[in-house]
This record gives structure tokens, C-alpha cells and sequence, in this order.
């Protein structure tokens, strides 16, 4: 790794660098009887880490991040997650990787786009029998709650950041599309 301070390409990412704040999400999340919708509000802080080579030929620039999600209800924190979001500028392709307290961790990959007003379109996407973005869970997580695929779209503009995943679950016997989406402004 190398200092911050370093000019480095972060392509694509380097609008989220900084923190966010967003009192719009919706999370839809699996009960035993069927779903639950909660209201919530987060804070994101995105931080430039600075690249990486591997092999000796592959450069990439890094971010990490750190998500914090409270219900609306009650302001209590029910949702953490961590990891990095990478821009590989040579194969142009973008990794993001998360971790959750729920013994679960994928890397998912993808592509950008910017459209003519500047706005950045984030992709990615993880399953869990894609051989190369993928998904490991622990083994009480893979019997009883399976995370079998994982998609992730986000649109920045300027300040403003939105974002809607999808968590494709197998949980209490069947299949459970388990989603979150917010609207964010840098603070
Ligand atoms: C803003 C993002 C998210 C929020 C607010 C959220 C919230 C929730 C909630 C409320 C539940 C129901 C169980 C409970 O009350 O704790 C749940 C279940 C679950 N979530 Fe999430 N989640 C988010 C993102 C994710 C992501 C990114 C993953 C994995 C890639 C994930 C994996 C799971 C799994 C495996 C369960 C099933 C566990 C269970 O219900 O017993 N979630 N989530």
C-alpha cells in the first residue's frame, strides 16, 4: 500500500470519497411469516486507502468504507457492514467487497457508466456459484439463511448518492428477495 497523499486513479470511485448521510431507506427483510418493511436512516463514510499491486502487474485503487443503519422506530443500529469498493482501471472493471456481522462475506464485480450530466452508475454482483465474484457464509448461515446472490446498483451525482441492493436469501424454506435502498447527500 502507499500513502493517501499519492496521486492515484480512482476512476469511477472517487465521488463517494467522504461521508454521507441519507433518511430515506427502505429495508424489506425476511420473517418467519413473511417480510418486514423498516423505515431507516445511515450514515456511509467512504475513505481513500491508495492502490495495490498484485502479481506484480495488477494495479488497483482503493477505497473502504463503513455503513451504519438505524430504524426509523427506534434509532437502534440494526445493520453494520464493511469493506472495500476497488477500481481496477486497466481491466476497467469495479469490485466491491462487504463483510456483516451475520458470518457472511462476498466480493462482488461490475462495470460504470457516466452518463452526458456526469452522473457515475455503479453495477455489481455476486452469486454464489459464480465462480469468480462470490459468496461465503458460515455453515449455520448457509443452512439456514443462504445468501445466494448479491446485486448492488449506485448512481452518484455530485452530493447526492443513491443505491438499491438486493439480497437474494434461502430462508425459512423458501426463496426471499431481501432489499434495501436509500438517497444520500454528502455531509
Ligand atoms: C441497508 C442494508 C441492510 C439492512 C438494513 C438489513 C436489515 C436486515 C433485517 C432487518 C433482517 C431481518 C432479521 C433481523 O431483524 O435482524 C435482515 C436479515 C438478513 N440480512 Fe440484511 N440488511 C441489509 C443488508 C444486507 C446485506 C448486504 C446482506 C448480505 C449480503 C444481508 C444479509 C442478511 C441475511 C443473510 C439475513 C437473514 C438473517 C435472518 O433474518 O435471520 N443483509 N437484514
Amino acid at each position: 500500500m502507499t500513502q493517501p497523499s499519492k496521486c492515484i486513479n480512482y476512476g469511477p470511485l472517487r465521488g463517494l470519497i467522504g461521508n454521507w448521510e441519507g433518511d430515506k431507506g427502505v429495508d424489506i427483510a425476511p420473517e418467519p411469516e413473511g417480510a418486514e418493511t423498516n423505515p431507516y436512516y445511515e450514515s456511509l463514510r467512504f475513505e481513500a486507502v491508495g492502490d495495490v499491486t498484485n502479481a506484480g502487474e495488477q494495479t488497483l485503487a482503493v477505497l473502504s468504507y463503513r455503513q451504519l443503519v438505524r430504524r426509523k422506530v427506534d434509532d437502534e443500529i440494526f445493520h453494520h457492514e464493511i469493506g472495500y469498493w476497488i477500481w481496477d482501471a486497466a481491466a476497467e472493471t469495479v469490485m466491491h467487497s462487504l463483510a456483516i456481522p451475520r458470518g457472511v462475506t462476498l466480493l462482488a464485480g461490475g462495470t460504470h457508466k457516466t452518463e452526458a450530466d456526469g452522473t457515475i452508475i455503479l453495477e455489481v454482483a455476486a452469486a454464489i456459484d459464480n465462480p469468480d465474484w462470490s459468496i461465503v457464509q458460515s455453515p449455520f448461515m448457509n443452512t439456514k439463511a443462504r445468501t445466494t446472490a448479491f446485486s448492488h446498483k449506485v448512481t452518484l451525482k455530485a452530493d447526492h448518492l443513491t443505491y438499491m441492493e438486493t439480497t437474494s436469501l434461502d430462508i425459512y424454506g423458501r426463496s426471499f428477495e431481501h432489499t434495501d435502498s436509500n438517497a444520500l447527500t454528502r455531509s
